[in-house]
């Protein structure tokens, strides 16, 4: 087994966000799962304290696979397989709510799922049922971690609690859309939440995802529409403030995960929600 395994804390990278920065690279692997192979090779690196880290690039690293192309099975297998025990997942978002700006971080608690049966969202099929708990999406562990450091970010604010809207895409909404997901209460909308955060929970990793907000999503008057160019100048922004989180929040998930407490909850848990009847 390689000296550094098991690797139990990754960073997923989206939009804008390709690689860590100011780490140490350690090694570079690319698992086969029975998925098949997750968006690009993960880079294992170890920050001055000695704490690995595996990162993942959701779309790879040339960005070319659309939020509908993701392998999310083979990437939350490949993680697991890493030994990784809590994900940081960053998203880039619009925002469908006035006081959250673009360049704002946004830590979700809820997500509404509008890739339902689109997207291959369990590990669980072909004679195999399980049902998991899935009520509060995200790891409560880790939004408490990243909440305490909310100071570091730079020209923008942080917030929590808020409620997350996945949609297919790859267009973005229109204006109607954008309107009847405000009314459904959403705060910020993506593309790719899930399936990842559902496979995160069936494979017992604790997942909380980060949301950088790029822009308005179309829903608000007299304001431009959202382009590609505008969701791109803000990526850009977001990313350097996403490395100042990272290396702000490190230790704590460090902390978290070296103390069990992390797993609380999660470990074992998917043995309860398992319907079939042993072989
Ligand atoms: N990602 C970034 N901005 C978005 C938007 N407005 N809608 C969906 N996904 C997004």
């Amino acid at each position: 087994m390689a000296s550094y395994l098991p690797v139990k804390i990754a960073v997923i990278g989206g939009s804008g966000l390709y690689n860590l920065e100011g780490i140490e690279f350690v090694a570079e692997v690319n698992p086969d799962t029975p998925w098949g192979k997750p968006s690009d090779a993960i880079t294992i690196a170890r920050t001055a304290d000695g704490t690995h880290v595996a990162f993942l690039a959701r779309h790879g690293r040339g960005h070319y696979l659309t939020p509908t192309e993701v392998p999310s099975r083979a990437n939350m297998a490949a993680l697991k397989s890493l030994g990784v025990e809590a994900i940081l997942a960053f998203s880039a978002v619009g925002s469908l709510r006035e006081e959250l700006a673009p360049r704002d971080f946004i830590l979700p608690s809820q997500i509404i799922d509008r890739t339902k049966g689109i997207r291959p969202s369990t590990f669980f099929e072909d004679g195999i049922v399980a049902h998991a708990m899935f009520a509060d999406p995200f790891s409560k562990v880790l939004e408490q971690v990243i909440w305490d450091q909310r100071d570091v970010l730079e020209g923008g604010k942080f917030h929590k609690d808020k409620t997350l809207i996945c949609m297919e895409g790859p267009q973005f909404s229109t204006r109607a859309e954008s309107n009847m997901y405000r009314s459904f209460g959403a705060d910020v909308i993506n593309m790719s939440a899930l399936p990842e955060a559902k496979l995160a929970r069936e494979a017992e990793m604790a997942y909380q995802m980060i949301c950088m907000s790029t822009d308005y999503d179309c829903w608000k008057e007299h304001e431009v529409a959202v382009t590609v160019e505008a969701v791109v100048a803000n990526l850009n922004a977001n990313s350097a403030n996403a490395q100042r989180v990272l290396k702000a929040i490190l230790p704590g998930v460090r902390k978290v995960v070296e103390d069990g407490s992390v797993l609380e909850g999660l470990k074992g848990s998917m043995r309860f929600a398992c319907m079939t009847a042993p072989a």
